[in-house]
């Protein structure tokens, strides 16, 4: 990733007003080029930009998309407050909003205030332990199918297997039984969302009305979705479905369960399920996909996670994979080395005053698991993959740092790690995705040997931190026992 600052952004000096008022300073940024703003920078490599921004600027770095004025944020104590302690003097503002609500309407993930309350308390049951370990046979039974056409020495694009495995596991755990009925209009709109959130294509930042043909394409295959979404929906009303989403047995159980409720509305509950497949799939499988890969990389501590779970005499369970620690900080150190959400938005909806600056309402604030997670002062050596730092050894026995929501061990700040963001908003999917990559990592492993064929990785920030090559690993098939 280059270093070099283009033309047109070069270094500016905080704007200081006339009475010299430090609070009422803007962070200093690179001002960019006339009405593009800096969104060369951002199609050309938006990680490195960010990264950039935060190493020459610091903490909260000013910069500008089509005229908006944006603020990268990479400093965890601002990050905490605005996720957490001023939660409520943020949204998600107008930028999701523009690329997203065609796809995501007033579902959890965009939905503001009052709305997005009664949304996630309406779904959180689904997303209860044992709702999840539930979850776990058909987390394990895809990986093992997923094995099972393997064979020794083949050379595999574990991208495109991850992309396959994960769609698998959340199109069940969305749709159970249904799935197999109507596999097809879903698979093809989960590839066309990840298709047009292609930032690597300038016209990814075009305005959502602007016509290309990536995106009739998608919103075809939406309305296909959409309209299939809402047949299954009727077929499970007419079933007599059950009443309290807490007794429902998928998520569009819950989905229509909570409908009955009157807790959501049937627009919201479409909203809802295609929400759960676009926040859930591409995510799910790039944790997936960087896991195997940095294991690969790793070959000592890849045998060291194996010794972990062939401990056991079958495929571990979702109870078992708790207590696999080094299973569990390989996956979490994947997830720092190369956060699936590089970044997501949050805008002020009144001023206020962060890192001693005063920030003015409507202005969007990136917030960066990426940049964070490779910031040398949290993070000892951050480019490398090392499991390790987050075990600890307590009376005589290797643990994991912390198992809610990733380890904060030692004197980082919480917020240097946040690859499932924080606060009330924090990602509803979390324990899913800790326990699908536990599971998946774990049942693969017990089977195969992963060795790299590609050993450097080019990545791309779309909508998320995707590989821009086929990821390519070769398997050696272990012995049985
Ligand atoms: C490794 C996998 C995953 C990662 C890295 C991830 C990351 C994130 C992040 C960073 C956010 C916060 C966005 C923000 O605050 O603006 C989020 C929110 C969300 N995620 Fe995930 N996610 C993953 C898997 C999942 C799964 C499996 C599901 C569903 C089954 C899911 C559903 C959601 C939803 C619905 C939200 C919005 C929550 C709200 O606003 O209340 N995610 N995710």
């Amino acid at each position: 990733m280059t270093e070099t600052v283009p033309d047109g952004e070069r270094d500016r000096e905080p704007e200081r007003p006339a009475d010299g008022d430090p609070s009422a300073t803007k962070p200093p940024g690179p001002d960019g080029l006339p009405v593009l703003g800096n969104v060369h920078s951002l199609a050309d490599d938006a990680l490195a930009f960010y990264e950039r921004q935060s190493a020459e600027y610091g903490g909260l770095a000013r910069y500008n998309v089509f005229g908006t004025e944006a603020y990268v944020v990479s400093d965890p104590a601002a990050i905490k407050r605005i996720l957490v302690d001023d939660h409520d003097r943020y949204v998600k503002g107008e930028m999701p909003r523009e690329q997203l609500g065609r796809l995501l309407g007033q579902g959890l993930f965009l939905a503001e205030g009052e709305r997005w309350r009664e949304q996630r308390t309406a779904v959180r049951s689904a997303f209860f332990r044992e709702r999840i370990e539930a979850y776990g046979d058909s987390m394990v039974e895809h990986a093992r199918a997923t094995a099972d056409s393997w064979r020794d020495g083949d050379v595999i694009d574990v991208h495109a297997v991850a992309t396959d495995y994960a769609f698998s596991v959340l199109a069940e755990s969305l749709l159970g039984d249904d799935i197999d009925a109507e596999r097809e209009p879903v698979r093809a709109a989960a590839e066309s969302i990840t298709e047009r959130f292609d930032t690597s294509r300038l016209g990814s930042f075009l305005p959502e009305w602007v016509p290309t043909p990536t995106r009739r394409r998608y919103h075809r295959r939406l309305d296909t979705l959409r309209a299939t979404i809402r047949d299954l929906v009727a077929e499970r009303r007419a079933a007599e479905p059950p009443s309290n989403p807490r007794k429902a047995d998928d998520l569009l159980g819950t989905l229509v369960a909570a409908a009955e409720m009157g807790a959501i509305d049937d627009e919201e509950l479409v909203d809802n399920a295609v929400t759960f497949l676009f926040a859930g799939h591409e995510t799910s499988a790039l944790g997936l996909t960087y896991t195997l890969y940095c294991l690969a990389g790793r070959p000592e501590m890849q045998e060291r996670v194996r010794e972990e779970v062939t401990a056991f005499d079958d495929d571990p369970t979702a109870a078992q994979i708790r207590d696999c620690p080094t299973l569990t900080a390989a996956v979490d150190e994947a997830l720092r080395r190369y956060p699936p959400v590089h970044s997501f938005f949050r805008e002020p909806t009144e001023p206020v005053e962060l890192g001693g600056y005063r920030i003015p309402a409507g202005v969007v604030l990136t917030l960066s698991p990426w940049t964070v997670h490779r910031d040398e002062q949290w993070w000892d050596d951050p480019e490398s993959y090392r499991p390790e730092r987050w075990l600890i050894e307590v009376d005589g026995e290797v643990v994991h740092g912390d198992d809610s929501s990733g380890p904060a061990i030692g004197e980082r700040p919480e917020y240097a790690y946040f690859p499932f963001g924080g606060g009330p908003r924090h990602c509803i999917g979390m324990r899913f995705a800790r326990q699908e990559l536990r599971l998946a990592t774990a049942t693969l492993l017990r089977r195969f040997v992963f060795e790299r064929e590609t050993e450097d990785l080019s990545l791309q920030a779309s909508a998320n931190t995707r590989p821009a090559e086929p990821v390519r690993l070769r398997l050696r098939e272990r012995a049985p026992e």
